[in-house]
């Protein structure tokens, strides 16, 4: 099992500590009578964290938040972090007087408090995303460290990243693991190391580029591999020559056919899923498989008899990503998961066995 420094029998009275978080929630353009304005579409990372930030607090220390919103190129308008401070606000009562813009130690931000800031969105600096053994890396992760005392790594979803705000910082100060970066590497640890079988795993969804490699791997490890959404329909071919390739696999490939109007799996691909997920004893899912956002209401979708069979499989089940748990809480099947995982790409990567760096960085004393 992995040997994570251990935030709760730290000292943090007085201290200023550097909290990464997964502020990477689902937004949403609301109307309001004047303007549009960005809403969190879907607040379970923000909330997940929050008893690491509580302890924090009602230790003494003074809490620097910090995140990443999307994958801006630049400063975009669209991924500012301020719903999220607005958010923040919100949860711990601040009046609007005392919540204002600020600068932080040179970086953009909010005061939230006396107590509490949160900077812009890290990736709005291009040194968030360099190689943390560049320059640009080194420069950036030395301007970051020069915020805080200490450094928690409460962000599971974003651990897979070897970026600044992840490994670069960790690397210069005292470092922990927030609670719920604890708890979700203890849960899917023991999911790795024995999970009752046979092992179905689901991918759907975008980000292609970071599930291509994980779906290799998953063909050593699961018993069932079904991939539906955007990535099947995109790699087809190469899914099922790759399949081919893995000596000593272990899997069998399903890969979903959309319906005629592409907005969803087909009805054939959804009955085949289930008859799988019917006969698997532990279910993992990342991903949706169809156009969920504005189909909350409509339970004819393939994408809704997918999250139900699921739901109702008596497997041991286990969901992750923003997009998927935002769709399941619509719908109202989120709580019929065994385990929910705050990470998308993290928690798949993990599961295949790959070290994530942001893990990795914590491991070792500084
Ligand atoms: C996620 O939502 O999976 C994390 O925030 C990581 O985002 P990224 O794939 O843009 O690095």
């Amino acid at each position: 099992m992995i040997k994570l420094p251990d935030l709760k029998n730290t000292n943090v009275n007085g201290k200023r500590v550097f909290l990464r978080t997964d502020i990477d929630v689902p937004l949403s353009q609301q109307s309001t009578i004047n303007n549009q304005q960005l809403t969190i579409a879907d607040d379970t990372r923000l909330k997940e964290s929050l008893e690491t930030l509580n302890f924090l607090l009602q230790n003494g220390a003074t809490v620097i938040l910090a995140g990443h919103l999307g994958r801006p190129e630049g400063r975009e308008n669209d991924l500012t972090a301020q719903p999220v401070a607005k958010w923040y606000a919100n949860e711990f009562r601040v009046q609007s007087s005392q919540f204002r813009v600020q600068n932080v130690g040179g970086f953009d931000g909010w005061r939230i408090s006396d107590k509490l800031f949160l900077l812009e969105n890290l990736r709005f600096n291009p040194g968030e995303e360099s190689n943390p053994s560049t320059a640009s890396g080194q420069v950036f992760a030395r301007k970051l460290a020069s915020l805080a005392d200490i450094y928690v790594n409460d962000a599971f979803a974003s651990s897979h990243r070897a970026h600044t705000s992840i490994v670069g910082i960790a690397k210069l100060l005292p470092h922990y693991a927030g609670f719920m970066l604890k708890k979700e590497i203890e849960t899917l640890s023991s999911l790795l190391e024995n999970p009752k079988r046979p092992l179905a795993v689901i991918i759907g969804g975008a980000k292609i580029e970071t599930k291509l490699p994980v779906v290799e791997k998953m063909h050593q490890i699961a018993d069932y591999v079904l991939i539906g959404g955007l990535i099947a329909e995109q790699t087809k071919v190469l899914l099922k020559v790759q399949h081919e390739k893995v000596e000593g696999r272990k899997s069998a490939l399903l890969v979903a056919d959309l319906n005629p109007d592409e907005t969803d799996i087909n009805e054939n691909s959804v009955e085949n899923f289930i008859q799988i997920i019917n006969l698997s004893k532990t279910v993992i899912w990342n991903g949706p498989v169809g156009k969920t956002e504005g189909n909350e209401d409509n339970h004819e979708i393939a994408s809704y008899k997918l999250a139900k069979g699921i739901a109702e499989s008596g497997a041991y089940t286990v969901v992750g990503g923003g997009d998927t748990i935002g769709y399941l809480k619509k719908i109202g099947l989120l709580e019929k998961f065994s385990f929910v995982s705050t990470g998308g790409g993290a928690m798949l990567e993990f599961l295949s066995g790959d070290k994530l760096p942001g893990i990795e960085v914590l491991t070792n004393s500084t």
